[in-house]
């Protein structure tokens, strides 16, 4: 395997939900100018444009990525580019050909550049209904009903195969809904689990888009970002798995996120008004059994729901009060 030392980052998609918050802990750690970030967007927060390099590149064109790796001489990629699941069901050929085609860019630009490592991330889309639900094992069937789903279980595949051929290590989580303050999410089926808090900040109401009962598994930025470093550090000897680490952190359904809203916001009414999403929520997992990722690299979560909940409403109560929101 490859033994280079990663210094010099690329982000891709570093303008979404987790790639926004994962560079600037990146640039934290190794350093502002060793962390590149790119995406299709302008960066939104003025923290993440005026805090190292950005470049817009498409994923898709291979001379877009290859000009910035080159320039930076980057030696390992967070390829957090993607379209997520409810954006993936109303345009299928869109999110095969950014998650699919992008994907083997990424991996053949990191192949032909010698790169030291590859964070390949997946999702708790990539179960379906056959799956078992309640504490979904690491290895169990993987049968996705999303065009999302699909192209996350042969992301994984891929990485795998890169690593195995090629001997590029390429690691990856299959992230819960990844609840966050900081930049919205874009179009997935755990949307709800983020604008609540907006909404019961703003007008202490929501009408969440999925039943009051639907359960899925869920995660706070902060254990999300640590969780992806942590992954992209482990000392590889250790790692049996690489590109399909279940992490868990907490699970609960709607009513119970509500509720938890509830505790500090007494006046907060939540309606559901279950549409389209509900089916795809159904078909995931209701709870992960993260025991490889504990066992292989240490994972551990700080966050709870409580914990959580706290959080979020301090962080976007404040930024209400300012006139922010
Ligand atoms: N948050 C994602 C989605 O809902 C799941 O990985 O699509």
């Amino acid at each position: 395997m490859n033994t280079r030392e990663m210094k010099r980052i690329l982000v891709t998609g570093a303008v979404g939900q987790i790639g926004s918050e994962l560079t600037l802990e990146l640039r934290r750690k190794y350093g502002a100018d060793n962390v590149v970030a790119t995406g299709r967007k302008t960066p939104p927060s003025e923290a993440l444009k005026n805090s190292g390099p950005f470049y817009f590149i498409d994923v898709n064109q291979r001379e877009s990525i290859v000009e910035v790796v080159k320039k930076h001489d980057i030696d390992t990629i967070y390829h957090m580019a993607a379209i997520l699941s409810v954006v993936g069901e109303q345009n299928p050929q869109l999110a095969w050909h950014v998650n699919m085609d992008g994907l083997y860019m990424v991996l053949e630009v990191a192949r032909e550049f010698n790169m030291a490592r590859v964070i390949v991330p997946s999702s708790i889309a990539a179960f379906g209904p056959e799956t078992p639900r309640d504490r979904t094992p690491n290895d169990t069937i993987l049968k996705p009903r999303t065009m999302y789903g699909v192209t996350k279980v042969a992301g994984e595949l891929l990485g795998d195969y890169y690593f195995r051929k090629y001997g590029l290590d390429c690691r990856g989580l299959r992230y819960p809904g990844i609840i966050s303050h900081e930049t919205l999410p874009g179009g997935g089926t755990t949307d709800y689990a983020v604008a609540i808090y907006y909404e019961a900040v703003k007008q202490q109401r929501y009408a969440c888009f999925v039943r009051e009962d639907t359960r899925l598994p869920m995660m706070y930025m902060p254990d999300c970002i640590k969780a992806t470093i942590d992954l992209a550090e482990a000392e590889p000897g250790k790692l049996k798995h690489h590109c399909d680490f279940n992490v868990g952190a907490m699970s609960f359904s709607a009513g119970e996120l509500a509720a938890s809203i509830r505790k500090h916001i007494p006046g907060f009414t939540c309606t559901y008004q279950p549409d389209f999403r509900q089916q795809i929520a159904d078909s995931w997992p209701m709870s992960l059994d993260d025991t490889a990722a504990r066992e292989e690299w240490g994972w551990k979560p700080a966050y709870d729901l409580e914990a959580m909940t706290r959080d979020m409403l301090d962080v976007l109560g404040r930024r209400h009060r300012e006139g922010g929101l």
